[in-house]
């Protein structure tokens, strides 16, 4: 074992300021060349690399020490700072060097499996697997000094408005998001099992009726769903909950916050309030009700220019109740081939669409999917609708309502990328209010909540409760950045009569609401502020504001597709024995570890 040179001096931080400084660093050796009488490595900490020289002024041993160096590398030098012959422009510290005359290795290496460079491209998984040599990148180690760095300030920012932070539990009781819950058996009670929190919100609750009047939490959630860019089984929230707030004094603080952190951590000044958006306006207007606002595209509508004209998949979709509307791809028309037009048709049909209609307006003579079933001025009349001009491009869906939301909404985003118009520069954050408090399930034909069965409806809309649920709007707000939903939220049902035919609408029987939330509705009979929260994905967050594509490049050991460890390999079987002890028994007996 040899003994810790005490560092001096992180390696990316050393520049011409520090010449003839004697320093001592540590850190892994990133590359080594041998050039006859000179050796030069490149030694790598978190913050960076710097150029370490061995000459043949150092004693033979250390020079014999330094040339059996290997990548990877553990090691400590001491030395002096020099001025470099052949400055390297490309390297933070690539004006000096480091003359070195002591050595120690604290570790040797074997050949990594990946290249520690940022660059790197090898496969997702093999990354995952050695997470650990992944985050020698200094890419990665950027991403969680990042991240760190958003979490401190949204503590200390919650901090200094007068919220308190809490921990809530993490073996629970079902909660209320409504995906599935990953649940961990019960030794001690046999036949019983806690649920992971799919987030803090029943415990949160219970907070402001404990007095705690506003409460934050980073806080680790749980949710077995299929998993994208943007989820993970587990992730992390920015969770919050005030006390005698209404929807206004929600945004305002997270307006507040946001304006705060974008100023602090990227130098980005953010105007607030942020535009509100209702929910009905955002799906009108971009088909999604998590709108990328940086580009047009807008929707437009077309059921009354078409309701009585030849074309029967038009009519149909109308006369079920449907709509039929479209986009104008501005400037789209010679951008689009066929083949291309054909491909996003097939695209859309993971969200449920028959087809697509497309109109290109060329510059001598319109052409059409859809020509043979409209006169000339018909189609000038739906042309117009969109303001087309020449060399635009239009795509039309007509179908149920959700249908053409989602296949326009997709269309939307997926053709600004592929066009390359996304300004990675700007960031459009906007509030979308006014959810449905219901959503209703045409195969299970039962409503479910939007949000969750604690939201409140708007006070105005709760008549409707007994004569028509669909046009309830909640009192739910979702804070949307760049076409990410970023944080939602809503203001909680205080009163526990709203709250017991808040149920009755979802048909949740009284038995069924005290199995999974008898606690809370016991806890709102002995005196409920009124109060309401959100909560942000602090994982999403960190992925935009450092323009990274997939949140698992800012989670230190995150999840593969498959919901597994990569590193841990979890989840792995267990030994029979310990199923005993929980009093469970496989169904396939083989998947134990004897
Ligand atoms: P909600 O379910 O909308 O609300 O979640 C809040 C935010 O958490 C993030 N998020 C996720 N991030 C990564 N992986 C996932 N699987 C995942 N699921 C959600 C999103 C989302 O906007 N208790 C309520 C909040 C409240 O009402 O106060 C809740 O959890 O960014």
């Amino acid at each position: 074992m040899s003994s810790i040179f005490k560092r001096t001096h992180m390696c990316g931080v050393l520049n011409s300021g520090n010449i003839e400084d004697r320093v001592v660093l540590n850190g892994w050796i990133q590359k080594r060349r041998n050039l006859g009488g000179l050796i030069f490595c490149d030694l790598r900490d978190k913050t960076g690399i710097v150029q370490i020289v061995f000459n043949d002024n150092i004693p033979q041993e250390l020079f014999q020490k330094a040339d059996k160096l290997r990548n990877e590398y553990v090691v400590g030098v001491k030395g002096v700072v020099k001025e470099r012959e052949s400055k390297n422009k490309d390297l933070q510290t690539g004006d000096i060097e480091v003359f070195a005359d002591d050595l120690v290795i604290y570790s040797e290496a074997e050949t990594p499996p990946i290249y520690i460079k940022d660059d790197d491209e090898v496969s997702d998984n093999l990354r995952l697997k050695y997470r650990y040599l992944d985050l020698r990148k200094h890419k990665m180690q950027q991403n969680l000094t990042f991240r760190h760095k958003i979490t401190k300030a949204a503590r200390d920012f919650f901090d200094s408005e007068g919220f308190t932070e809490v921990e809530t539990p993490i073996l629970v009781n079902s909660t209320p998001e409504g995906a599935r819950d990953y649940l961990v058996p019960s030794r001690v009670n046999q036949g019983k099992f806690y649920a992971l929190p799919q987030s803090p919100q029943t415990f949160k609750q219970l907070l402001m009726v404990g007095g705690t009047d506003k409460y934050f939490q980073i806080a680790k959630c749980f949710r077995d769903e299929d998993l994208r860019a943007d989820r993970q089984p587990e992730f992390t929230q920015i969770d919050l909950e005030m006390s005698f707030v209404d929807v206004d004094d929600v945004i305002e603080v997270q307006e507040k916050f946001l304006q705060k952190l974008f100023k602090d951590i990227m130098n980005v000044d953010i105007s607030i309030p942020f535009p509100r958006y209702s929910y009905d306006e955002a799906m009108e207007r971009f088909g999604s009700d998590k709108p990328d606002t940086r580009f047009g595209f807008e929707l437009k509508k077309l059921n009354g220019v078409v309701k009585d004209c030849e074309f029967q998949v038009f009519t149909k979709a109308l006369d079920a109740g449907g709509d039929v509307r479209g986009i104008n791809i501005e400037g789209g028309a010679d951008k689009f081939s066929r083949k291309e037009i054909d491909k996003l048709q097939a695209e859309i049909k993971h969200y449920g669409a028959k087809g697509m209609a497309w109109i290109k307006i060329g510059e001598k003579e319109t052409t059409s999917s859809i020509n043979k079933f409209f006169t000339p001025e018909k189609m000038k009349e739906i042309t117009d609708v969109f303001n087309g001009k020449k060399g635009d491009l239009i795509l039309i869906v007509a179908d149920k309502g959700k249908v053409v939301f989602d296949s326009l909404g997709f269309l939307r985003r997926e053709i600004a990328g592929r066009l390359g118009i996304l300004d990675d520069s700007q960031y459009n954050l906007l509030w979308v209010v006014d959810f449905p408090l219901y959503e209703y399930d045409d195969e299970d034909e039962r409503f479910y909540a939007m949000h969750h069965p604690f939201t409140s409806p708007r006070l105005e809309d709760v008549p409707l409760l007994d004569t028509d649920p669909a046009k309830v709007k909640a009192k739910a707000y979702d804070i949307v950045l760049n076409g990410v939903e970023l944080g939602g939220g809503s203001i909680r049902i205080h009163d526990k009569d709203l709250q017991k035919k808040m149920f009755e609408v979802l048909g949740i029987s009284e038995e069924e609401a005290n199995i999974k939330f008898g606690f809370l509705l016991e806890a709102f009979r002995y005196g409920t502020p009124p109060h309401g929260g959100l909560a942000y994905g602090l994982d999403r967050l960190v992925m935009l504001l450092s323009w990274q594509h997939s949140i698992r490049e800012v989670i230190a050991f995150p999840k593969n597709q498959n919901a597994v460890c990569m590193v841990s390999e979890a989840p792995t079987v267990v030994a029979k024995e310990q199923l005993n002890e929980l009093g469970i028994q496989l169904k396939n007996e083989n998947l134990t570890d004897i």
